[in-house]
């Protein structure tokens, strides 16, 4: 007992002779001169649209932070924080800068789709270089909510429906903006915390209900691996969970963010999202919703004029302590600090450099990597020869919208900076590789159509080939932009009928900020690109891809449906007890009389239980074979060994090509149930034609664990969870997608 209490007192000691961490002692310095008024500023972020009238007074009474100021208007606002406030504090300049500044870059579903870290990383920090020229050091991405409903308008400022895909890109993306210098460049804000994507049948703002298991399991892990890699912020989200609204849920933000994870970043509410629980019926006013999020400890207040208008009082009547205040300030001036912002606080410049060749190049590869080839019965690339010029029609709605194919959230954008499909192949006729004719006439969805699809089918008649660009408008995605049905909007079906019926050859390319069931319009089609909204460059990177200068190398990273009706549909599902016979998901499941009898796994009768295209699919110009899994051992034992999964992939074509392998894994039998298939790694492998190439994934304990409730712990407990990975059999795939392939087995031994 007298040891414990001796190891005890040194370790008190110890602590206590560290010497302060430098910026800790700078913040100390400032809380102790700062008012209580100074405080509540600090902690809130007015918007550039909602001014009031007297912005200059709050900014001269210590405002922390601004959102949608930029230029020479941040310069000087920052003028007057810096030299004329009590204390100096520089504000913090905000905007969701989410896919691009100037130079757009495709929408993060888009960007998943390209399987590639470190061009996600590359747009980031590019991006990250145009903002802050404008002043801008806090951005509000990356967008790590896992949906698995395409209703959803916000489907597409994601990264699809799996977790791994989504941690890893989030990640990426967090490092792009933030760089790796001890001084942060742009400030990342994963958001939204938490599970806004799974909100009730695909409508925005809408109620979830997800069990702590599943929330663990599915919805965290991405905003862990943000944070993990340096995120200096995290935004509440608009959805209440479990009954209780985001941006007072203590549960999450204060036990699990704060005590369990240790964040010591900045937890932001969303836009009026404080103001939201009233409508939510969590507290009946203002100054109740200002109570419930200073204690959820949420430190800034994002125009919601709440801690403005209450939170004094709070204090002042002693409801709310004002150390509480100090542990949200203290979180915002650290911010303030890794960004360098107290040395460095004017960062508008006057001649900002915007598209340079470097951003457009990235930006025109990641378009080219995130269009997926989904069919191709052998159109694509066109054929060129020196003696007969292909003739294309260039047609359909997106073929030349410039906005459209910048896709949502991008406020900044220059439409006229922007190249569409029409004005790549323009180019290219002028330089006299082929013929263009073309109908682009605009007919939006939800005015009647302005297609004049006599005159359409007369000029396919005088082409070789159809070029049909079709999809959403950028209004059809993004918050508050949710849809019933998820068809081609307005006459594009019914141009693409009479199209083929001219009997010449149509590729479809799809733009488009969700995946769309279009099973039919598919089906009359002779090749199929989906691209997504790609941004500045996505016309020149789709006139590469369909010349083919350049070969497909996108994937899907969400399940495309073959029907509304079928949503949510995703791959990593777990089996119901009456599993269906699909011989390749379910080859290990013993066939029974169950199977076939009356009482095996129900389906849908009008689509039977497959997707339009699953998880992880995606063509190219080229064929690749998959040969046997093989696994260095056949067993694992704990977390003293890995195991090595390998796979030989043959380029089986005529032209070279990118291979997206995609390991997954299946855990037989678990105390909680598992998925089917779980996604656990990737790569992207260039394999020449003719030739192989072998990859190999490392396997270890950690990628087979999964959470469990402590052992004699009710459901719903609060932190009573434990990671970790049961003895037992498992299988591992190496696949092209992730209804693809033939798995081997091992067993992890404890
Ligand atoms: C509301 C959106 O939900 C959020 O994503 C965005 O960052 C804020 N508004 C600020 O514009």
């Amino acid at each position: 007992m007298k040891n414990h209490l001796l190891i005890f007192l040194s370790l008190i000691t110890l602590v206590a002779c560290q010497p302060k961490d430098p910026t800790e002692q700078k913040i100390d310095h400032l809380l102790s001169q700062m008012t209580l008024e100074e405080k509540i500023a600090q902690m809130s972020q007015l918007a550039g649209e909602q001014y009031p009238e007297d912005l200059e007074t709050y900014v001269r009474n210590g405002l922390g932070s601004m959102l949608n100021v930029m230029g020479e208007d941040a310069n000087y606002y920052q003028r007057i924080a810096v030299e004329e406030s009590r204390l100096g504090i520089p504000i913090l300049f905000a905007r969701d800068v989410i896919h691009g500044y100037r130079t757009i870059y495709p929408i993060p579903l888009g960007q998943a789709a390209t399987f590639d870290l470190d061009l996600v990383k590359e747009a980031a920090r590019l991006t990250a270089q145009e903002a802050m020229q404008a002043g801008i050091r806090w951005t509000f991405s990356p967008m790590v909510d896992i949906s698995r409903d395409p209703r959803w308008g916000r489907v597409a400022e994601g990264y699809g429906e799996d977790t791994y895909l989504t941690s890893v890109m989030g990640a990426a993306t967090v490092q792009g903006y933030q760089g790796s210098d001890s001084i942060i460049q742009l400030a990342a804000c994963v958001k939204h915390f938490v599970g806004y994507g799974a909100s009730e049948g695909g409508r925005d703002y809408n109620t979830t209900w997800i069990p702590e298991v599943q929330l663990r399991e599915t919805y965290l892990p991405p905003f862990k691996a943000s944070l993990d890699a340096g995120s200096l912020s995290i935004m509440c989200s608009f959805n209440e969970i479990n009954g209780v609204p985001t941006s007072a849920n203590k549960h999450l933000n204060v036990n699990l963010l704060r005590h369990e994870w240790q964040y010591d970043g900045v937890l932001v509410s969303d836009y009026a999202s404080s103001q939201n629980m009233i409508a939510h019926g969590n507290c009946k006013d203002l100054r109740e919703a200002t109570l419930l999020s200073i204690n959820a400890q949420m430190d800034m207040d994002m125009e919601n004029h709440a801690y403005f208008k209450h939170l004094k009082e709070l204090v002042e009547e002693g409801l709310v302590r004002e150390e509480q205040l100090d542990v949200c300030v203290r979180d915002i001036l650290r911010m303030k600090f890794r960004l360098g912002l107290f040395d460095n606080p004017y960062c508008a410049v006057e001649n900002p450099v915007y598209y340079s060749s470097e951003a457009l190049a990235a930006a025109q590869r990641a378009a080219e990597e995130s269009a997926v080839l989904l069919k191709n019965n052998g159109i694509l690339p066109l054929s060129s020869s020196p003696h007969h010029l292909t003739t294309v029609l260039i047609c359909g709605p997106l073929a030349n919208s410039q906005n459209d194919q910048n896709g949502t959230w991008c406020f900044d954008k220059v439409d006229s900076a922007t190249v569409t499909p029409l004005m790549a192949f323009r180019e290219l006729a002028k330089q006299g590789k082929i013929c263009v004719i073309e109908q682009t006439g605009k007919h939006w969805s939800r005015e009647e159509s302005q297609t004049n699809i006599m005159q359409l089918t007369r000029l396919a008649k005088q082409a070789d080939v159809v070029l049909y660009f079709g999809g959403e408008e950028s209004i059809l995605s993004g918050e508050a932009r949710c849809r019933a049905h998820l068809d081609l909007p307005g006459d594009q079906s019914a141009q693409i009928r009479a199209l083929k019926a001219t009997g010449k050859p149509v590729v479809l390319t799809v733009m488009a900020g969700r995946p769309l069931c279009i099973g039919e319009d598919i089906e009359r089609v002779d090749a199929v690109l989906y691209a997504f909204h790609g941004g500045t460059m996505q016309g020149p990177a789709l006139a590469n891809l369909i010349t083919g200068v350049v070969a497909p190398s996108g994937r899907l990273p969400i399940t495309f449906p073959q029907a509304v009706g079928q949503i949510p549909m995703y791959y990593n599902k777990k089996n119901s007890g009456r599993p269906t016979s699909n011989p390749v998901l379910y080859e290990d499941i013993p066939v029974g009389a169950a199977q076939f009898s009356i009482g095996a796994d129900s389906y849908w009768l009008e689509y039977g239980d497959k997707p339009l295209y699953p998880f992880g699919y995606g063509l190219t110009y080229t064929t690749f074979e998959y040969g046997p899994v093989t696994v260095s051992d056949s067993i694992l034992v704990s977390s003293s060994s890995c195991l090595i999964a390998s796979c030989e992939i043959t380029n089986t074509g005529t032209t070279d090509g990118v291979a997206v392998p995609q390991l997954y894994i299946r855990d037989l039998v678990g105390s909680i149930t598992r998925p089917i298939r779980e996604l656990k790694g990737f790569q992207r492998v260039n394999i020449p034609a003719g030739e192989s190439r072998v990859v190999s994934f490392v396997l270890t304990e950690a990628d087979l664990a999964y959470w469990h409730l402590a052992e004699g712990v009710d459901l719903g407990a609060d932190g009573h969870y434990t990671y970790l990975a049961e003895a037992g059999d498992f299988h591992v795939w190496i696949a092209p997608h992730s209804a693809e392939g033939h798995p081997a087995q091992f067993t992890l031994k404890k």
